[in-house]
């Protein structure tokens, strides 16, 4: 039977798991493809930390070269994480011609277009299924099932300790602070947690999404971002009331003539919407095709298992290519390289929608109309208001939400706002989309 070799540079979490996986279904993987998987190495820099697998010794080793630089091995699976010797590792393991898998977003995010174009220059498959949605097939539905579509919108719950951190919020009433914690613990979280909070981890997945979507190159930084992290128990609270939920949501909505709308913000939305129900560290993408209508796909977005099934099943597509002699039948962002253009986005400060504010006024007479006349200067209409009693001297949430207005009206008014003595603190703002299908 023929046997393919694999190497494997990171053994963490996820390395752990595709090490399992490979042991676990042996015999049903062997028997799907036809052939062996044989993991030949694995490279860390650390071997020595306990690990939940065991490997042999001879197997191990703290030079990822023994790897990209032996001829036996065909499939490299890259799960260092991180951008550099990631990145050097990944084009000099293509250069060899060696087929390629990882599940680094943020590599793919920053350097993709060179790694893209190397893989396709030298004829080689490039497998990064697990980069966005985790276990989630994000990646094959948008080259292969939905290819045949312009992708109207996208709306994404694309990390999952954020998710994990807003459903504890919402539903157990605890802090911020708190549940980040409980997050950590449970080990989904980025070695660099601001990556999970600030939206980073989203904007990568975005990036990479958008990308396959348009069929065109994303540069990160001119996506909208704005993360979790001021989101506050009490703005919770009025989301319910208002019968809405909190999530960190990526959006992408295609305008005319191409352009796309693309912003990753805490957002309210129905409660009864399947998204709102995503909960913990669940995933969620919602793509509405042309041609396919909505289509929803939900899973555990992190994780080991749940990746390592991502890792899987590029090393199996990639392991049918070589048993075939087939290489790059599908493009690896489904389009040659060369045609990718570069994406159209529109301005943030031209984006419509409906608002939702929390101002901290001294409650005196008078506020009110205050507020409302400088919204109403700003063509913001309102379409709710709740005001909680008065606490002596101290100051009161006024809490409104707007039907839609543009986002350059709005920073405005509430610049203006701001200023007025009467407001004692920086008005919160939270974006609400309640017209999803
Ligand atoms: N930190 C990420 C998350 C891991 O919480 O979703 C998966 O990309």
């Amino acid at each position: 039977m023929k046997k393919i070799n694999i190497g494997l540079i990171g053994w963490g979490n996820i390395g752990t798991g595709v090490i399992k996986l490979l042991a676990q279904n042996e015999e049903l993987l062997t028997r799907k493809l036809g052939a062996k998987l044989v993991l030949k190495k694995v490279a860390d820099i650390n071997i020595t930390t306990p690990r939940a697998v065991k490997i042999k010794k001879n197997l191990q080793t703290t030079n990822a070269r023994e790897i990209i630089n032996d001829p036996s091995i065909s499939i490299v699976i890259e799960l260092m994480g991180g951008y550099e010797p990631a990145r050097t590792f990944v084009l000099e393991a293509m250069a060899r011609g060696k087929q390629v898998v990882t599940a680094n977003k943020a590599l793919l995010a920053t350097h993709g277009n060179e790694i893209f174009l190397a893989a396709q220059k030298m004829g080689v498959n490039i497998g990064f299924e697990a980069s966005v949605g985790g276990t989630i097939p994000i990646i094959k539905t948008l080259k292969e099932s939905l290819v045949a579509n312009n992708i109207n919108s996208i709306y994404g719950i694309m990390n999952g300790t954020a998710n994990f951190i807003l459903t504890k919020m919402t539903d157990e009433g605890k802090m911020f602070s708190v549940v980040l914690k409980e997050a950590q613990q449970l080990g989904f979280a980025e070695a660099d947690p601001t990556f999970d909070i600030e939206g980073i981890d989203t904007a990568h997945k975005m990036a990479i999404t958008m990308s396959l979507a348009y069929g065109a190159k994303v540069n990160l930084a001119d996506i909208y971002r704005e993360g979790i992290s001021k989101i506050s128990s009490e703005d919770v609270t009025f989301a319910r009331e208002l019968g809405y939920r909190i999530k960190l949501l990526a959006i992408a909505i295609l305008k005319k003539n191409g352009i796309v709308e693309s912003r990753i913000h805490p957002t309210m939305i129905p409660s009864g919407h399947l998204l709102a129900n995503v909960n913990r560290n669940y995933n969620a993408f919602y793509f509405e095709g042309d041609a396919s209508g909505p289509v929803f796909l939900y899973g555990q977005g992190a994780g080991m298992m749940p990746t390592a099934s991502a890792v899987m099943s590029d090393v199996i597509d990639i392991a049918h290519n070589l048993i075939t002699g087939v290489s790059d039948r599908v493009p690896p962002r489904a389009i040659n390289e060369s045609s990718m253009q570069k994406i159209k986005l529109l301005p943030m400060e031209e984006i419509e929608t409906k608002y939702y504010f929390r101002f901290s006024a001294v409650d005196r007479p008078g506020i009110l109309s205050k507020i409302a006349g400088i919204l109403g200067e700003n063509n913001i209409s309102i379409a709710t208001v709740i005001q909680k009693a008065r606490q002596e001297e101290s100051a009161v949430p006024v809490v409104m939400t707007t039907y839609k207005a543009k986002e350059k009206n709005v920073q405005k008014a509430l610049k203006k706002i701001d200023k007025l003595d009467i407001v004692q603190d920086k008005t919160v703002l939270i974006r609400i989309e309640d017209e999803l299908a």
